[in-house]
């Protein structure tokens, strides 16, 4: 029994090995792929075109434009393209977890997660309205957000955009990172959020939702 449970654990490790390490070599293809396409203006176009039209789907919860039509589900317009392949890659592993966007991740082909990085990134966020932001919120966003999300809240390559998200998304998001949940527990933001007290979650939202 005993050496059985050890042999189970062991090709547990061993399939996460194999399939930790395939997934970072898929995802260095796929970006390699997704730049050839976005320097190249007619493969550009045509794949912005491309990713529209296959991205009906995702319009019932992320919106059209990638500009959310709930409050909990994140905006995708303006995100950076390399960010939202390597979530694919994440939600396909399912080092990310969420029921739908694992199936989902799972079922599309690389040519599909590329033009539809690639359109929604080409998208304009409309940053939230009529929220109230505090200089709470605007000094714990400069003192240990900016490092890795810019000044700007645009981020860069795998390092998300964050200006203008939703702010419901955000305060659980940010939430559930503190309290280390399994669904994202891999996140370098887990260790970030533990030197952010409870009470300055919703202001750094706030800042952080309305910025254009
Ligand atoms: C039924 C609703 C639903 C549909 C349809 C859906 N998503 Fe999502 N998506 C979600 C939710 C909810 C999350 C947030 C999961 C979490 O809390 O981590 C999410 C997260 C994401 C993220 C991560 C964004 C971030 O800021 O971290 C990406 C990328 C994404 N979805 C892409 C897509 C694409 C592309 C499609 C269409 C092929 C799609 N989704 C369809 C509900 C949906
Ligand atoms: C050391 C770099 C670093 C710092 C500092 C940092 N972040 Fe992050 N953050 C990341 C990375 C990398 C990700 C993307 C990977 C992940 O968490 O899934 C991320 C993801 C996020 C997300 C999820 C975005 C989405 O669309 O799902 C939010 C929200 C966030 N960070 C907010 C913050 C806030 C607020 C601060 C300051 C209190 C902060 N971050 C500081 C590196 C950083």
């Amino acid at each position: 029994m005993f050496k059985w449970i050890t042999w189970a654990g062991w090709s547990v490790c061993l399939v996460n090995f194999v399939s930790v390490t395939a997934w970072a070599q898929d995802y260095d293809k796929v970006i390699e792929q997704m730049q050839l396409i976005r320097a190249n203006q007619v493969e550009y176009s045509i794949a912005l075109e491309e990713g529209k039209e296959r991205s009906m789907l995702c319009g019932y919860c992320h919106g059209k434009d990638g500009n959310s039509v709930k409050p909990d589900i994140p905006n995708l317009a303006g995100q950076n393209t390399e960010y939202l392949l390597k979530q694919f890659q994440l939600f396909a592993t399912g080092e990310r977890q969420s029921y739908v966007m694992q199936q989902l991740a799972r079922s599309l082909n690389d040519e599909e997660k590329i033009n539809m990085s690639l359109y929604f990134s080409s998208q304009t966020v409309r940053p939230q309205e009529g929220i109230t932001t505090s200089a709470k919120g605007k000094a714990k966003y400069g003192s240990l957000c900016v490092a890795c999300h810019g000044a700007d809240g645009r981020g860069d390559h795998e390092l998300p955009r964050l200006a203008g998200q939703k702010k419901t998304f955000l305060i659980k998001t940010l939430t559930n990172f503190k309290k280390g949940k399994a669904a994202r527990a891999s996140s370098p933001m887990v260790n970030i959020m533990k030197v952010v007290n409870d009470d300055e979650i919703e202001p750094l939202a706030d800042y952080i939702a309305t910025m254009p």
